[in-house]
């Protein structure tokens, strides 16, 4: 089994937080999958290019691939748990699902070098986009939102937030499920609450951060809603990299992105957020905040992605396939090193290559989809799973 806290096995999730970020969604044309293969393969390589030269920006990307164009792009079933963001409407508020194919979460200490990896990303991509939600979000003060609350106290971080984030064994070990959602708020009516109330939607201090007592936090309070646990009381975590967004004198928001090894954990909270458990005990936050956007994508493993032309659907790589951007710019693990005793990840485009795909990812190729044929029909998780708890 391949060690999920080597950073060679997963893309870059579980990352100190930047001082800025840009959180893009694409969807991608009909036509656009080998473009959307190349920088796939290639995002590597765009990032070296960029990041080689301004060390100190730590410049970082994750690629995480929709549930839609996954079934377009390979030959090989997606992750079971990987489907569309469920929608959710509760008596009161809406966590509505909408479209994405692509998700990049760029991230930098100096906002021109994300801009600019941004930039080669789009051109790599050319005319393959559809749809664009490109949101510039920052470090506002000490960690905080738009709110005025410290956000992101109790995430997981280093090897906590591997162990929650990363996928921990199969074929898809090191990678990780990603929800985002964009939230928008109501500074009017918030900047109306006391601050004594204001801590009580949240379930902690504003200026020094401190979680209330029990006794003193209400149960629809934020942090009470997303204190989640398993059947034996353990507790149930995800990865956030919340960020602010938005413009000083007009709309300012949350931008919501999670990281988890279960994406069933991430949904029971956004179940408990908007319809409440026990139905109607929603969290009081969304009296303030609207979602306006909900994607889910999957983070493959790095060997995945640097080979994921092998992979993917002959019509879509091509005869003359995007073979050359599988090799990305710097020296990453190949296939052999990451996947160990499970065999090497071939690294060209044949027939026997793709029986050894068949071989390695032998739990996850598509039922009855050979090469080519295009019948794979994905399977996807049930919505109302109970989360995982091993
Ligand atoms: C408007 C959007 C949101 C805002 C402004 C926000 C803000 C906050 C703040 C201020 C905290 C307390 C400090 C901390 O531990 O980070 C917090 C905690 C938390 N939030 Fe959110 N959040 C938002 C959306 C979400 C969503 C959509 C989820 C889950 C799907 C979520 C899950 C959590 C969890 C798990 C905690 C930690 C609870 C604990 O203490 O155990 N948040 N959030």
């Amino acid at each position: 089994m391949p060690d999920i806290s080597s950073a060679d096995v997963s893309q870059t999730v579980i990352l100190p937080q930047s001082k800025d970020a840009m959180f893009i969604t694409v969807t991608i044309k009909e036509g656009g999958e080998a473009a959307a293969l190349q920088v796939i393969t290639g995002l590597s390589g765009l990032v070296n290019g960029v990041g080689f030269r301004w060390p100190s920006a730590h410049l970082s990307a994750v690629v995480g691939i929709g549930a839609k164009l996954w079934d377009r792009l390979f030959v090989v079933e997606k992750p079971e748990l990987l489907h569309e963001f469920i929608e959710l409407q509760g008596a009161k508020h809406h966590a509505p699902s909408t479209p994405g194919d692509l998700f990049f979460h760029i991230r930098s200490d100096e906002f021109d070098v994300a801009f600019e990896l941004a930039r080669r990303i789009n051109n790599a991509l050319a005319d393959a986009v559809e749809e664009v939600d490109e949101v510039h979000a920052f470090r506002f003060q000490d960690f905080r939102d738009p709110l005025g609350f410290v956000d992101g106290t109790e995430s997981p971080r280093g090897d906590e937030g591997r162990a929650v984030a990363l996928v921990r064994d199969g074929v898809w070990a090191g990678g990780s499920y990603i929800v985002a959602q964009k939230y928008t708020h109501d500074l009017r009516a918030w900047n109306d609450l006391p601050v004594e109330e204001q801590e009580k939607v949240i379930g902690r201090t504003k200026h020094s951060d401190i979680e209330l007592d029990e006794d003193e936090k209400p149960s629809n309070s934020h942090v009470a809603v997303n204190s989640v646990e398993d059947e034996d009381g353990n507790g149930l975590e995800i990865v956030r990299n919340n960020l602010t967004f938005g413009s000083a004198l007009g709309e300012q928001g949350t931008y919501f992105m999670s990281y988890a090894r279960d994406v069933r954990v991430t949904e029971l909270m956004l179940r408990r957020m908007f319809i409440g458990e026990p139905e109607g005990n929603y969290d009081r936050i969304l009296d303030y905040s609207t979602a306006q956007t909900g994607v889910n994508f999957f983070a493959p493993p790095r060997a995945f992605m640097d080979n994921a032309a092998d992979f993917a659907r002959p019509e879509v790589k091509g005869e003359d396939g995007p073979g050359a951007a599988t090799q990305p710019a710097i020296d990453l693990p190949r296939g052999k090193e990451v996947f160990g005793d499970r065999g090497n990840v071939p690294v060209s485009h044949n027939a026997e290559d793709v029986r050894r795909a068949r071989e390695i990812y032998s739990l996850a190729l598509k039922p009855g989809a050979e090469p080519g044929t295009g019948s794979g029909t994905g399977s996807g998780a049930e919505p109302g799973a109970e989360p995982g708890t091993e």
